[in-house]
C-alpha cells in the first residue's frame, strides 16, 4: 500500500505515521508487536513496572518483531529511575515520555541516543518539552481514554502546530481514517489511537472490556477522579457511575476504589470493581478488528479520499 513519508515516519522509521497510544496493563509486548508488524509504531505501555517488569518486555517484544517499538513512561510510575535506565542499557528504539514534566529525563535518553516524544495536553508543557530536547510532541486531546487534559483535539492540535517546530502527533477521538484525515488537516504529522486498538484480536484484554467498547454509544463514557486532580475517561459503567458520585461526598474512598481498577477490568473484565478506561471514539467502534486491519484501513482512507489530495 502506498504511504505518506514526513518527519515522522522519517524519525521513528516506520511504514506508516499511525502510533499505538502507550496503555498501563493494556499495551502488552504482544499488542505493541502487532502495531509495529503491521508498519505503524507499537508502544509497551509500562505504566506502574518495575524494571524486572518491563524487561521482561523488552524480552517479549523482540522476539515477536524487528521493527522499531517504543516504551511509553509515566511520571508518577514509582520505579521511573530504573525504568529510565533500563530503557537506557537496552537500547529502546523509543521512549515516549507522559503524565507530567518530563524534561530531565528527555535530555538523559537523548544524551544516549534513544529517540524521545513527549505527550502532552497543554500547549505550555510542550513549549517546555520541545525545549527540552523532545524530538516530536505527541498532543492528547479530552476526548481520549484514561487520563485526560482539558482541551479537545481539535483545538489543542492547530494550537501545538503553530507553536512548536518539532512535529505534532495527534492523539484523542481518533478510530479511524475520517478521524486521521481531520488530524493530518489541522497539521499533525501522524496520528495515535488508543481506544481503537483494545478493540481488536490482538489486544490482550478480557473479552468484556471489548465487548464495552463495541457497544458504547458516543456518550457513554465518564470522566473520574476530577476531584482528586486526576481525571480519567472511563466507559460508563455502574462501577463509573458509582465513582463520579462517591467522589462528591467522600473522595477518599472513591480514590481507594480506583485503586488497581484498571486492572480489574483488563484481566477480570470486572464490571462491578473495573475501570474500562476508554475514549469517547468508542462510539465510532462498532466490531473487533485484526490490528492489520485497524492500520491498513486508516491508510487506505487517507491516501484515497478527495481531501488528501
Ligand atoms: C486503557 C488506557 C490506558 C492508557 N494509559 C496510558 C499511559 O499509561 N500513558 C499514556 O501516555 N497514555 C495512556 N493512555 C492514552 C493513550 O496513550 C492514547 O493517547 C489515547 O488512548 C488516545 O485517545 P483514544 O483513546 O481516543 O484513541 C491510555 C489510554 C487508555 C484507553
Amino acid at each position: 500500500m502506498e504511504t505518506v513519508k514526513n518527519r515522522v515516519t522519517e524519525l521513528l522509521n516506520i511504514k506508516y505515521p499511525i502510533l499505538e497510544g502507550g496503555m498501563a496493563w493494556v499495551g502488552t509486548a504482544k499488542l505493541a508487536a502487532a502495531v509495529s508488524n503491521a508498519g505503524g509504531l507499537g508502544t509497551i505501555g509500562s505504566g506502574n513496572m518495575d524494571a524486572k517488569l518491563l524487561k521482561n518486555q523488552i524480552d517479549t517484544i523482540r522476539k515477536l518483531t524487528d521493527k522499531p517499538f517504543a516504551i511509553n513512561v509515566i511520571m508518577l510510575n514509582p520505579h521511573i529511575e530504573e525504568v529510565i535506565e533500563l530503557i537506557i542499557q537496552e537500547k529502546v528504539p523509543i521512549a515516549i515520555l507522559a503524565a507530567g514534566n518530563s524534561s530531565k529525563y528527555i535530555s538523559k535518553l537523548r544524551e544516549k541516543g534513544i529517540k524521545t516524544l513527549a505527550v502532552v495536553s497543554s500547549e505550555n508543557l510542550a513549549l517546555r518539552l520541545e525545549n527540552a530536547g523532545a524530538q516530536a510532541i505527541i498532543g492528547e486531546g479530552m476526548e481520549c481514554g484514561g487520563h485526560i487534559g482539558d482541551v479537545t483535539t481539535m483545538v489543542l492540535v492547530p494550537k501545538l502546530v503553530e507553536i512548536l517546530s518539532v512535529p505534532v502527533i495527534a492523539a484523542g477521538g481518533i478510530a479511524d481514517g475520517k478521524g486521521a484525515v481531520a488530524a493530518l488537516s489541522l497539521g499533525a504529522e501522524g496520528i495515535q489511537m488508543g481506544t481503537r486498538f483494545i478493540a481488536t484480536y490482538e489486544c490482550e484484554a478480557h473479552e468484556n472490556y471489548k465487548k464495552k467498547i463495541i457497544d458504547a454509544g458516543i456518550r457513554d463514557t465518564i470522566i473520574t477522579g476530577q476531584k482528586m486532580g486526576h481525571p480519567a475517561r472511563i466507559i460508563k459503567t455502574k462501577f463509573g457511575k458509582k465513582i463520579a458520585k462517591l467522589e462528591a461526598s467522600s473522595p477518599e474512598e472513591a480514590e481507594e476504589a480506583l485503586v488497581g481498577s484498571l486492572m480489574k477490568a483488563f484481566v477480570y473484565g470486572d464490571e462491578e470493581r473495573g475501570s474500562f478506561m476508554a475514549g469517547q471514539s468508542s462510539g465510532l467502534i462498532n466490531e473487533i478488528k485484526s490490528v492489520k486491519d485497524v492500520i491498513e484501513d486508516t491508510m487506505d482512507y487517507i491516501i484515497n479520499n478527495k481531501f488528501s489530495k
